[in-house]
């Protein structure tokens, strides 16, 4: 026996814990979607054990094979030379899962990591497109519903982000999230309202538009505007021409005022 093999011989029945490697430590994921962690040690134990919330879920025996309660739970090989290592994967995953996943080998140390179920709620811009005046003040409300833990919301006004002052009420354990944009209607644009929790890979999303139409009032204004202080310029000009006209031919004569 060389001082290696001496060595393990020594951990294994003196009973220090072998090292045992739980991967990821934190997870979150969709409800209804696959959950996976790794369990992986460098000794092959005779047992690993995986629990959920202290319930156990699957026993892996090394001369038999996988034991498992429901087919939600289940369990792949990835041992290869050196590293024992199991794939945990629960299936379908419930609301009621989330919390402590945990493996234990044997003459291990048990190893936990947390669980975070998460909902994907619907997402609704209330009232849809919109058409306004230029130069009109608008609103647009985002209504996030049954999401869960409370989602970010944020907003798109053409491709450039605005942030939102959400704000959000409970059902049960799901949100109802709102919040309201307002923007001064300038141009034709598109409203996208974007809502994620850290599961999502993408935001949902939902797009409006807004449509401006002319101010053909305030234009007319401007044109009047415009025609009436044409007009009294030259008017000016024309009094101020006419004196002056008068003046130098009363000069000729007398004097002018
Ligand atoms: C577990 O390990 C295997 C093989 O190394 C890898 O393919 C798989 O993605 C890992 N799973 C997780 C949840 O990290
Ligand atoms: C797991 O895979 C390893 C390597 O392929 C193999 O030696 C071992 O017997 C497998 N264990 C079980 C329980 O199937
Ligand atoms: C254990 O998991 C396997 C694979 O997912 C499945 O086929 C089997 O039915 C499960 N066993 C029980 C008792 O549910
Ligand atoms: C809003 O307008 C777009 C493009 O004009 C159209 O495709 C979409 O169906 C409209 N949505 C609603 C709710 O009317
Ligand atoms: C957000 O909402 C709060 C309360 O409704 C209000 O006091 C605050 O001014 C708002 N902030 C912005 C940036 O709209
Ligand atoms: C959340 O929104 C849904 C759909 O609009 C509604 O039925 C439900 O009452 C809302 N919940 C709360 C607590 O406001």
């Amino acid at each position: 026996m060389d001082v290696f093999r001496l060595g393990l011989f020594l951990l294994i029945t003196m009973g220090v814990s072998a090292e045992v490697q739980l991967q990821p430590l934190n997870a979150a994921v969709l409800r209804g979607s696959k959950a996976r962690f790794n369990c992986s040690t460098t000794l092959t134990p005779s047992v690993m054990t995986w629990s959920v919330n202290g319930l156990l879920v699957v026993t892996i025996i090394e001369a038999s094979g996988v034991l498992n309660i429901t087919d939600r739970f289940s369990a792949t090989n990835f041992t290869t030379p050196g590293n024992y290592k199991w794939e945990f994967i629960i299936s379908n995953v419930q609301r009621n899962d989330a919390g402590e996943v945990a493996c234990q080998v044997m003459g291990g140390e048990r190893q936990m990591a947390t669980l975070s179920v998460q909902e994907r709620g619907s997402v609704e811009i209330v009232g849809g497109n919109q058409t306004k005046t230029e130069g009109d003040q608008t609103e647009f409300q985002c209504r996030a519903v049954g999401w869960f833990p409370e989602p970010s919301m944020s907003w798109s006004v053409n491709g450039v982000e605005t942030s939102c002052n959400r704000s959000s009420v409970t059902q049960g354990s799901l949100f109802n999230s709102s919040c309201t944009l307002t923007v001064t209607a300038i141009k034709t644009s598109s409203v996208q309202c974007l809502v994620t929790v850290p599961a999502l890979n993408t935001p949902e999303s939902n797009t409006v538009f807004l449509t401006v139409n002319k101010n053909t009032k305030r234009d007319q204004t401007v044109l009047i505007a415009v025609t009436v202080a044409f007009s009294v310029a030259a008017l000016l000009f024309l009094i101020i021409y006419g004196i002056v006209f008068l003046c130098r031919r009363r000069r000729k004569k007398s004097e002018c005022l």
